[in-house]
């Protein structure tokens, strides 16, 4: 067996004992076990047997739950039900002060320094918070750019935030929002024509919010030439970070980022609709002078339940909490961030890197397939322009593909009208599940 070298090469074989070969030499295998994946039979599918998990390819929608966030939430419903009221202050992790738990992991994992980074909120509702920090339109200066195909919530909100700003800053709110579309006959963005769509509006654009990973090509964008040339131009630079953050090194402080929001309920495995992640940089987390909506989280705690009405804000992003944490949200957050701190996320990707390679070089490898006449992969093919997803047009019925996955225990995701998007995540995905995802989808137009 040749096995995968770092920048993911590998020589394939495409046999499931190669595959096996694949998962014994692998360091991170154990992994797995920390998680709970599905059973088949329990997620749709048919003709296995009992005991059969499924093959989980939807961590892009859904992460799979890690154990021990059972056991996490199991705790602090314990100390709730032992303490009442006082385990704001003598629960095994006090529920007052329970954000700042992330404030080392969190940061750790977008490349952000202590007290740039807060868990709080949903991921939307973090954007728009942000907005009213960092976009601050005038009539010369109100664009703000985005990615055509970005994902709808993104779209919802930087259009009501142009339409909330248009009549008292005068600019003509439909002409606001500027759409990164791929050229003709093209999926993704080459980075050129997103640099050059910056040269052309920068002047009047006042942000740019691009999502780090698209969340349907996977598409990694070039988040450290973007953004600084975005700011030569004097624009506002933020990311979605929703498809990026546990799924590819990040580095926020040092790219320069002004802001960055992002949901945990994909690769960072805390459950659904789990607490989301907010980023400010340095430079603007003691910044008194930016409009910010206030709430009694962010402000300062040593005179917090003095309860006066003027608000001080902490310093760093904890000053644009709002609420009280939702502690049995968190905890699940808790459990699995220890794992990602555990691992580190350059390890990760380092494995990331190998499975989504060898899921693309099955790919190609399918009879007929060479050229993509049956299954055209619309990822970038350059590994590190891509998240560890691969997005899939399945030319011939892709619904049927999609039904014929789902009956043989494969979980992943279809988007209308004919995208599947597989995502093999590091932390529990094997090489095994990756050889047979493909060889079911490839066996579709054999048998189906
Ligand atoms: C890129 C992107 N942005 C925004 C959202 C919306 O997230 P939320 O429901 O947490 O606000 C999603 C959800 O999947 C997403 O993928």
């Amino acid at each position: 067996m040749t096995a995968p070298d770092s920048s993911g090469t590998v020589a394939v074989r495409q046999d499931e004992a190669f595959a096996r070969e694949l998962d014994r030499a692998d360091p991170l295998a154990h992994l797995r076990s920390k998680f709970e994946i599905p059973r088949a039979c329990d997620v749709g599918a048919s003709n296995v047997g009992s005991s059969e998990l499924c093959v989980y390819l939807t961590g892009n929608s859904l992460g799979c739950m890690p154990k021990a966030a059972r056991e996490a939430v199991i705790s602090e419903l314990d100390d709730w039900a032992r303490l009442g009221v006082e385990g704001h202050i003598h629960a095994r992790n006090p529920w007052l002060p329970y954000h700042e738990v992330f404030r080392h992991s969190g940061a750790r994992l977008v490349g952000g320094r202590a007290g740039e980074v807060v868990m709080m909120n949903q991921l939307t509702v973090n954007l728009h918070l942000l907005m009213v920090s960092f976009y601050q339109p005038t009539a010369q200066r109100y664009k703000i750019m985005i990615e055509d195909q970005a994902f709808p919530s993104d779209s919802y909100a930087v259009s009501t935030q142009a339409r909330f700003h248009a009549k008292a800053a005068g600019f003509d709110p439909a002409a606001a929002v500027v759409r990164l579309k791929p050229r003709e006959g093209e999926w993704t963005l080459r980075t050129d024509d997103i640099l050059q769509a910056i040269e052309q509006h920068g002047g009047s654009t006042a942000l740019v919010m691009l999502g780090g990973v698209n969340y349907l090509t996977s598409q990694w964008f070039d988040m450290a030439a973007i953004t600084s040339a975005a700011k030569k131009k004097g624009c506002t630079v933020g990311w979605d970070l929703a498809h990026a953050a546990g799924n590819v090194p990040l580095e926020l402080h040092d790219w320069d980022v002004d802001f960055a929001a992002w949901c945990s309920y994909k690769y960072l495995n805390s459950g659904p609709g789990a607490v989301a992640g907010a980023f400010v940089h340095q430079q603007h987390g003691d910044r008194t002078d930016l409009p910010r909506f206030a709430g009694w989280w962010g402000n300062d705690p040593s005179d917090r339940f003095v309860m006066r009405p003027d608000f001080v804000p902490r310093p760093g992003a904890d000053g644009w909490q709002l609420s009280n944490p939702p502690i049995l949200a968190m905890a699940p957050l808790r459990a699995s961030l220890e794992l990602f701190d555990s691992v580190g996320m350059n390890v990760l990707r380092e494995k990331s890197l190998k499975l989504t390679r060898y899921m693309e070089q099955l790919i190609d490898a399918i009879p007929g397939n060479a050229a993509g006449q049956r299954i055209e992969i619309i990822t970038p093919r350059d590994p590190a322009r891509r998240g560890c997803a691969l997005s899939l047009i399945v030319k011939h019925d892709p619904r049927s593909a999609a039904e014929w996955l789902k009956k043989a225990g494969v979980v992943c995701d279809f988007r209308e009208p004919n995208v599947i998007r597989a995502a093999p995540v590091p932390m529990y995905s094997s090489f095994r599940d990756v050889w047979r995802f493909v060889s079911v989808l490839a066996s579709q137009h054999v048998s189906g």
